[in-house]
């Protein structure tokens, strides 16, 4: 700690995320304790204190905290204190007050529970910095759960061991660790009081959550039975650890939604190989199979990176061919961004920029193309949506289908089920009319 002037304690915060839901989480959690110290939460414009929950995944997300960083320091009206949270802060630590003066905190992902004490550190004077990945977890040391709006996350695993050569997950994050089965039933629990009517388990790779013999599908089990509990989600898998159990769970367990977002990332198996993904192409799509075996109608999502190092055209034409053989409802597709520190980051044949550009270009119009397909095969179809908040005219909703599409309906309250027929089907939302259901 560097030693400089005192500065006022402060009183209101505003906490940003970006990156992964995980990251949502988090800044959840954080603006939770932040209210637990007597802060209250206030805008971005005007907060004494700003949280920048960073991703450190791309270049580009890494990169835009500094621009953050640059405007919130010359604020009108004065600037904030900063903290810096999430994986940038992992990644860089005393790198980020060295290159950004005006940053007061630096707090990791491991570590953010502390964030009352270094704040405290922050009025003392000078600045404040904790990557620590203590082994007692923080969830030990969070307020409980409060109202977080009808559909609400949950993480149950955090960090990775996968290793895959492209990413930094496993650096910012730290070791695969699962939270204990009692702790998540707990906080399903506080959630479900506070007016949750759907849960989304969240992990880096969640369907490897292990406790005592338990799997994620006995989560989801627990889940099922809590009445009150309309809906369950869960996101990111990771094709290794999809155990017979949980695609059976997608069959058996009426509240757990037909949507799996189960990243594949490329369609060639040498370009697998050498991501370090530890599964081919034949057996992610045996498994996509088998999935749809079960539940039919199952939205499947996924993310794909393009130009990894030594990507040859051929080999990209091998993952527009595996997207046509799947059929998405919706993913993600990134150009490859070589992080430091990984071993991907060294491999030679980089791939120009400008096939970068053209491979995404081509990739992101077929995913276009499978999704709006994908939203026009439920007009006219029947479902139940969740309502989450209000849309854009007054009097309008936006709710999620089961398939995690986002429909507009006119009327219902927020945490509403409202039943509605699908009238409409364009390429990003859906227009769905209230129907009154048959009565059983
Ligand atoms: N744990 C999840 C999510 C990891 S990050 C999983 O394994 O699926 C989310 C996505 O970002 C990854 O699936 C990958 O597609 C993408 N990604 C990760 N590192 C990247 C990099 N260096 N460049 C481009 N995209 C990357
Ligand atoms: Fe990153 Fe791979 Fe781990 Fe996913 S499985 S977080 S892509 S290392
Ligand atoms: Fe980004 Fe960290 Fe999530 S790098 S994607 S915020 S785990």
């Amino acid at each position: 700690m560097v030693s400089a002037s005192a500065r006022p304690t402060p009183k209101s915060f505003h906490v940003k995320s970006f990156g992964c839901q995980m990251n949502a989480y988090d800044g959840a959690r954080m603006a939770e304790l932040m209210e637990a110290q007597g802060m209250v939460a206030a805008d971005a414009a005007e907060a004494d204190l700003v949280l920048l929950n960073t991703c450190h995944i791309r270049e580009k997300a890494a990169e835009k905290v500094y621009s953050d960083i640059g405007r919130l320091a010359r604020r009108e009206g004065g600037r904030p204190m900063i903290a810096v949270a999430g994986c940038v802060a992992q990644a860089e630590g005393p790198e980020i007050p060295r290159r950004a003066p005006a940053v007061d905190v630096v707090v990791g992902p491991q570590a953010y529970h502390r964030l009352p004490e270094l704040i405290g550190q922050a009025v003392a004077g000078g600045t404040a910095l904790d990557t620590d990945m203590p082994a007692a977890s923080k969830f030990d040391a969070l307020p409980k759960r409060r109202r977080q709006g009808a559909s609400a996350f949950l993480t149950v695993q955090e960090g990775c061991d996968k290793f895959c050569t492209y990413c930094v997950v496993p650096y910012t994050r730290g070791a695969e660790i699962s939270r204990p089965w009692g702790q998540i039933l707990d906080e399903a629990k506080a959630l479900v009081d506070a007016g949750a009517r759907e849960i989304t388990l969240l992990g880096q790779n969640v369907n490897a959550w292990a406790d005592g013999g338990r799997g994620l599908h006995d989560v989801i089990e627990a889940l099922a039975a809590m009445p009150a509990l309309a809906r369950i989600r869960y996101m990111t898998s990771h094709p290794n650890d999809m155990a017979d159990g949980l695609i059976a769970a997608h069959r058996d367990i009426e509240k757990l939604m037909p949507f799996l977002h189960l990243p594949v990332q490329a369609g060639s198996d040498r370009v697998l190989k050498a991501m370090n993904r530890a599964h081919d192409v034949a057996s992610y799509l045996r498994l996509i199979e088998r999935v749809r075996a079960a539940r039919p109608d199952i939205a499947i999502s996924g993310d794909y990176i393009v130009g990894f190092p030594g990507e040859t055209d051929a080999e990209f034409e091998e993952t527009l061919a595996v997207v046509r053989e799947i059929g998405h409802a919706q993913a993600f597709s990134f150009k490859y961004s070589p992080r430091a520190g990984t071993p991907a980051a060294t491999m030679a044949d980089p791939v120009p920029a400008a096939a970068m550009e053209e491979r995404l270009a081509r990739l992101q119009a077929l995913l276009g193309q499978q999704q709006h397909a994908f939203n026009e095969a439920t007009l006219g179809r029947t479902c139940a949506i969740l309502i989450e908040r209000d849309g854009k005219r007054p009097g309008q909703r936006l709710g999620k289908s089961p398939w995690l599409q986002s429909v507009l309906v006119e009327g219902g309250a927020i945490g509403d089920l409202v039943e509605v027929e699908i009238v409409s089907a364009g390429p990003n939302s859906l227009i769905g009319e209230a129907r009154v259901p048959a009565a059983a």
